[in-house]
């Protein structure tokens, strides 16, 4: 049985996805310095031919990237290498197959701002990584791809990383001062609910760009005060304000993220839930594992 390839699958989303395509499929797990089945620097376009003709993939899930959103605005080189480039030489490869297999490409909700819930064709650039974001769709859409534009949340699994959800627990946890955002609002799924999706998207693929979020949205304060009431924590360390009244963030983020998924539920006939319903969740998680294990 050829494999599913999660390329990236060592970070934080591939770290909750791949144990759950396990229960169903044969997993080939890529990561670059992490621990992983297969290691390569894909960024160089002979190790990631040379990785793919190892593998020969069904599928592939694409969810390498440069995530942090300050060190893409000062390293505009690395973020092309690892947003743009992985995407080329995957797509590269592709090309050249006869039986080419699925792409499923992870892409994020910082593509859009101004009032949302946005579509698929509001797209406004903001910053390097929302720019070099939107040139790896480009990428991949040179083959039948599908794109998935998403925000996600809950424990993380992955070492050395932290989810929204996760920095929110610890602080909270440990009377640290939070700032949480009045004026950021966004659609994020959990990270549970994602893998599934992504695991309906690679039984039953469809070519595209999709926005992959919950059914509303929320601002980023009320969802963490939500949080915080759900699972009983302490709020005295939690501050609401608004992006410029800090000076802690030194790239412009998108205000309203907010995604409108009707197109993704029609082509993959998936009902997405509500905000509210995924951090319960969420929490759920959280209560039957306080300290999720992050090897
Ligand atoms: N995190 C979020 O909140 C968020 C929100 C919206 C969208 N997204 C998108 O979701 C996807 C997954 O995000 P994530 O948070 O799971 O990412 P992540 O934890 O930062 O993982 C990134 C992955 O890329 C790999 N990588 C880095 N440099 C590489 C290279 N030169 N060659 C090959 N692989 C390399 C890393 O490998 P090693 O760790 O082994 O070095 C890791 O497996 C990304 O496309 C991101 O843009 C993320």
């Amino acid at each position: 049985m050829r494999p599913i390839l999660l390329v990236g699958g060592s970070g934080m989303l591939g770290s909750t996805l791949s144990p759950l395509l396990r229960a169903s499929s044969c997993v080939v797990v890529h990561g670059h310095l992490a621990q992983a089945d297969v290691r390569a620097d894909v960024t160089d376009a002979s190790q990631a031919r040379a990785l793919l003709d190892r593998v020969r993939p069904a599928a592939i899930v694409n969810l390498a990237g440069h995530t942090n959103v300050d060190t893409c605005e000062r390293e505009p080189n690395q973020a092309y290498r690892l947003n743009v480039r992985i995407v080329e030489n995957l797509v590269s490869w592709m090309s050249l197959q006869d039986s080419p297999p699925v792409l499923v490409h992870v892409s994020t909700d910082q593509l859009y701002d101004g009032e949302g819930p946005h579509l698929e064709d509001d797209v406004t650039l903001s910053n390097t990584y929302a720019l070099t974001k939107y040139a790896g769709e480009l990428a991949a859409l040179r083959v039948p791809a599908t794109v998935l534009r998403t925000n996600f949340f809950g424990p993380s699994r992955c070492a050395g990383r932290s989810s929204f959800t996760d920095w929110l627990l610890d602080g909270m946890r440990g009377g640290q001062a939070l700032k949480v955002f009045d004026d950021l609002r966004f659609s994020p799924l959990s990270m549970s609910t994602l893998g599934r999706a992504i695991s309906a998207v690679i039984r039953a693929p469809a070519a595209g760009v999709f926005n992959l979020g919950s059914a509303d949205g929320m601002s980023k304060a009320d969802f963490a005060f939500a949080f915080a009431q759900a699972l009983d924590l302490p709020t005295a360390s939690m501050e609401r304000t608004t992006t410029d009244r800090v000076d802690f963030l030194k790239t412009y983020r998108p205000k309203d993220m907010r995604m409108d998924s009707t197109a993704f539920e029609v082509a993959f006939d998936m009902r997405l839930p509500l905000l509210a319903q995924e951090l319960q969740l969420t929490c759920e998680e959280y209560r039957r594992e306080p300290s999720p294990a992050r090897p």
